[in-house]
């Protein structure tokens, strides 16, 4: 629970009125609702998390109830909460000059910063790096330079999918109607479906279909057009319902992209940073992008996000840049986990848990058939509910019960994806006795919520 030093800070900053005797969800719930104009996940579910407390998968709300974090901060966390050989080195740089600007002038940790993700990037040589605060800000310095470069300006996008919440981000996205409906749309975009092989929407199967999905994008584009700047797509469809592609598809994509002339934009903001066992997910699937859109687990927390692409990526100076980006604390934090996540040996890391939670949730599916489909790659995956697992029909109420319980009883710090899946991106600091524990406590979850 929060401590008088705590509340000490809050009184330096003038809030006499936060002690001991205010350390309640509901509480904290309501100023929240009076001031924020939102919170992405609905407040009836959720406690008020502490901000002073926390370790590894160990998450805290306020009234001091412990949950097991399998959302990693939303893929944010790489190594956990308050990581100790982290906050040793956040002291260290914490009296840097924070305040340069960091696509504006010339800096040392930019510099290094932007040659160690080069050196990390799949695909063709000769990149370059443009740096941002945010995933949909990543998102979208890739397709501006795609613009740039290519002076075309439709992008092929796929459904589900999410890039982001802002202007072109926006645009491709298409995973919830409540993020687009009434917002007037940034940039044309050419959308077909996310190959998801569960739900085929041309009714085949992955062992032999003829990739419909990739020739559903060939005619789009006969019909629609081809003056393409490039094709936007998640390596594995995350917010959409952790959607796993076939390599075939991804490839059938990138080969239209690539006869069109247009370029190939990987958004590795959930995927990437090594959370599948590459730094890159599309790694998987024998593609070279030309884009990488990178962001969470990049600044480990702090607001970081990166565009890589063709160098010079845009055809002048100042066609394109953001303030805050890449200040020097944040370049040397992000440096700082690169070299861990590396030493650490989290990329081999996260395969061997990642099979071993595809392994226990596969387990769990044969005891509840309302579980139609397990799937993931490494640290990310996710579960489908269903009503039938013969019919398929999706058990959309079913899964928002289902989070009431694992959150609420349980102690599960879980987050949905899609309409009727639950995703599992936990830090790579995972271990097995937690994963039996997780897959314990969804077993429990599953029996005591009826369908
Ligand atoms: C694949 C993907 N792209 C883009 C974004 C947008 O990132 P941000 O919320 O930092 O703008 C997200 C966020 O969840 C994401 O998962």
């Amino acid at each position: 629970m929060m401590d008088r030093k705590d509340f000490e800070i809050l009184k330096e900053l003038g809030f006499e009125d936060v002690g001991p005797d205010t350390m309640k969800n509901d509480y904290w719930k309501k100023r929240g609702a009076d001031a924020l104009a939102i919170t992405t996940q609905a407040r009836d579910i959720y406690g008020c998390l502490d901000h002073t407390r926390g370790e590894g998968l160990e998450i805290y709300d306020i009234e001091g109830t412990k949950y097991l974090d399998m959302t990693g901060g939303v893929a944010v966390r790489a190594l956990g909460l308050r990581y100790r050989p982290f906050i040793d080195f956040e002291m260290k740089v914490a009296d840097v000059v924070k305040e340069l600007p960091g696509m504006d002038f010339d800096a040392i940790p930019q510099t290094l910063l932007a040659e160690r993700i080069l050196s990390l990037m799949p695909g063709p040589d000769k990149k370059r790096v443009t740096f941002t605060t945010s995933g949909g800000r990543a998102v979208e310095g890739c397709m501006k330079s795609a613009m740039d470069l290519s002076r075309k300006n439709r992008f092929i996008a796929f459904r589900p999918a999410f890039h982001g919440r802002t202007g072109y981000a926006l645009a491709a996205t298409a995973s919830n109607s409540k993020h687009k409906s009434g917002y007037p749309q940034g940039v044309d975009v050419i959308r077909v479906s996310y190959p998801y092989c569960y739900r085929c929407p041309y009714g085949q199967n992955v062992e032999d279909c003829n990739i419909e999905c990739v020739e559903a994008l060939r005619y789009a584009l006969q019909v629609e057009g081809n003056d393409i700047a490039a094709t936007l797509m998640e390596p594995l469809c995350g917010e959409g319902g952790l959607i796993v592609p076939p390599a075939k598809a991804i490839r059938g994509m990138y080969e239209v992209t690539k006869d069109l002339g247009a370029y190939f934009i990987s958004d590795e903001i959930q995927a990437g940073m090594g959370r599948t066992g590459k730094w890159c997910a599309i790694e998987h699937f024998d593609v070279e992008p030309d884009y990488v859109a990178l962001a969470k687990a990049l600044g480990g927390g702090y607001p970081l996000g990166a565009s890589i692409g063709p160098a010079p990526m845009f055809t002048g100076p100042a066609r394109h840049s953001e303030t805050f980006s890449a200040e020097p604390k944040m370049s040397l934090i992000a440096l700082w986990h690169i070299k861990h996540i590396e030493e650490g040996g989290y990329l081999q890391r996260n395969v061997k848990m990642g099979n071993y939670l595809l392994k226990r949730l596969t387990e769990v599916k044969e005891k509840h058939e309302v579980i139609g489909d397990v799937r993931g790659m490494g640290l990310m995956v996710g579960i489908e509910l269903v009503k039938d697992p013969k019919t398929k029909e999706k058990a959309i109420e079913y899964r928002n019960k289902l989070v009431k319980n694992l959150v609420q009883k349980q102690k599960l710090w879980i987050l949905g994806a899609g309409q009727n899946c639950i995703r599992f991106t936990p830090s790579y600091v995972i271990t097995k006795e937690q994963i039996d524990d997780m897959a314990e406590r969804l077993d429990r979850a599953l029996s005591e919520t009826e369908l």
